[in-house]
């Protein structure tokens, strides 16, 4: 069936999750994806096992829609099997550390002379250049130093990482539209580029109106925020909604570490809020009759909202208040989403067969093509298409392939100087 990328070929090389993030979502919208791993595999795959020798949820989770080609990029052969891929692949991704590529021989110069209309999309913790680029960064260490931990946390407690994967899926996210856009450019004027996103820029981008907080604080205390003293920096928000509405997380019965509720107290929803929780009197108290006196005694309306919550589960108090017209949403477990009707109903977790773990669940495509539908494929094994791929893309004989096997091309150790014989030379 077409899809939207149906005719793009990728070569990827990447490993962990922020690249993977990117080239299986490739792949779900159509592309043909070809993992290119070390003979050991993608390190992912033997990390966090819940399945002894069977490839891990981490590695399966990320790889989906792709096929898997071992070549060993250290020996001769093997650059030369690189090589011939890159001349027939639209695109080429790796988020290798800081000089790897270029170790290897195949940095952004050499592979652009090698196919000139190649997109070459390349994630690195702070980029190619700048104080920070010859670090290495992994998810936290981007939420570290992209504003997102010192926003991010209790008030008055340490900085906190949140679980949202903005460091490493979100910066897989930012690669795509970039690659897509490089693509575009393309068909206009035949050049491929490079596309480069730093971990730590795509945290600031996501951290944006943290920015905004830090400006305005210029100009006195924030509003919004339930601490009163400001330094110059933006401040750690806790629950504060951190928009133009008041807003928080409220507990409700039974009281466990999830039976929670997000509510935002939009200007308008006001007066249905209170008559709800404490009747006609409550709608015309003074303390909150607009948002600037609500503001002020932020503390005394989620003690009242609070009090009321505590009678009702979370999922009671998102009908009553749903009723009512007042955004708000209760705090899902990861065991709430995987069995919710609505995540359902949308295809957001869908169960795949794997060969060696049986049925596992993904998380689905969360963007939606009506003229693409999302068909989600099982990972690959390690180096399960290398034939497949050599044969088919390259051309590449049995015979062939079968003396770059002998040569290291595809195994740990490359061989030794006097065991090497271009067959092609
Ligand atoms: C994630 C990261 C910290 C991991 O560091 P690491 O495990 O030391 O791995 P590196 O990427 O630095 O190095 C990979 C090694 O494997 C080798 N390798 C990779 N693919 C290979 C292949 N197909 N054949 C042979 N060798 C290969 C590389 O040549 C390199 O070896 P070298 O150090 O001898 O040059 C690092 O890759 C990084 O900072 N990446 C950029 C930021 C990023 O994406 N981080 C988020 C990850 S979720």
């Amino acid at each position: 069936m077409d899809k939207a990328l149906s005719g793009i070929r990728v070569l990827d090389m990447t490993h962990v999750q922020a690249g993977p993030t990117c080239s299986q979502l490739m792949g779900i919208l159509g592309a043909d994806v070809i993992k290119l791993e070390p003979p050991t595999g993608d390190v992912t795959r033997k990390q966090l096992r819940d399945i002894p020798d069977a490839d891990s949820l981490y590695f399966t989770m990320l790889n989906c829609n792709k096929r898997s080609i071992t070549v060993n990029l250290k020996n001769p052969m093997g650059k030369e099997v690189f090589t011939d891929l890159v001349k027939c692949c639209d695109v080429v991704m790796e988020n290798f550390g800081p000089g790897v590529l270029e170790r290897l021989g195949f940095g952004w110069q050499q592979v652009h002379k090698i196919n000139p209309k190649i997109v070459m999309a390349s994630i690195k913790g702070f980029g190619n250049e700048g104080p920070y680029a010859k670090f290495k960064a992994y998810e936290n260490v981007a939420q570290a130093m992209g504003g997102s931990m010192s926003t991010t946390g209790a008030l008055d407690g340490p900085p906190t990482a949140t679980g949202a994967q903005i460091g490493d899926s979100g910066t897989g996210v930012h690669l795509l539209a970039g690659i897509l856009a490089a693509l575009i450019q393309r068909q206009r004027t035949g050049r491929g580029q490079f596309v480069e996103c730093a971990m730590m820029d795509c945290v600031m981008n996501l951290c944006r109106v943290k920015f905004r907080d830090h400006q305005r604080i210029e100009r006195g205390p924030l509003p919004e925020y339930s601490i009163q003293e400001f330094d110059d920096f933006a401040p750690r928000a806790a629950n504060d909604s951190g928009g133009g509405q008041l807003g928080n997380a409220v507990l409700c019965k039974p009281g466990g570490p999830n039976d929670y509720i997000y509510v935002v107290v939009q200007e308008h929803v006001w007066p249905a809020i209170a008559k709800r929780i404490g009747g006609e009197d409550l709608a015309v108290d003074v303390r909150f009759t607009d948002i600037n006196v609500r503001r002020k005694n932020q503390q005394a309306m989620w003690n009242l909202i609070g009090e009321f919550a505590g009678q009702h589960t979370k999922w009671e108090l998102m009908e009553i208040l749903n009723e009512i017209d007042v955004p708000c949403g209760p705090i899902m477990s990861t065991k709430d989403l995987v069995n919710d009707e609505h995540v359902a109903l949308r295809d957001m977790v869908v169960s795949l067969p794997h060969p060696e773990r049986g049925e596992f669940l993904n998380i689905g495509c969360p963007i939606k093509l009506s003229d693409s539908p999302a068909e989600i494929v099982r990972s690959p094994l390690l180096g399960e298409h290398t034939d497949e791929i050599l044969n088919e893309l390259l051309g590449y004989e049995d015979s062939h392939i079968q003396h770059l096997r002998e040569s290291g091309a595809f195994t740990k150790s490359p061989p030794k100087a006097e065991e090497y014989h271009p067959l092609r030379a």
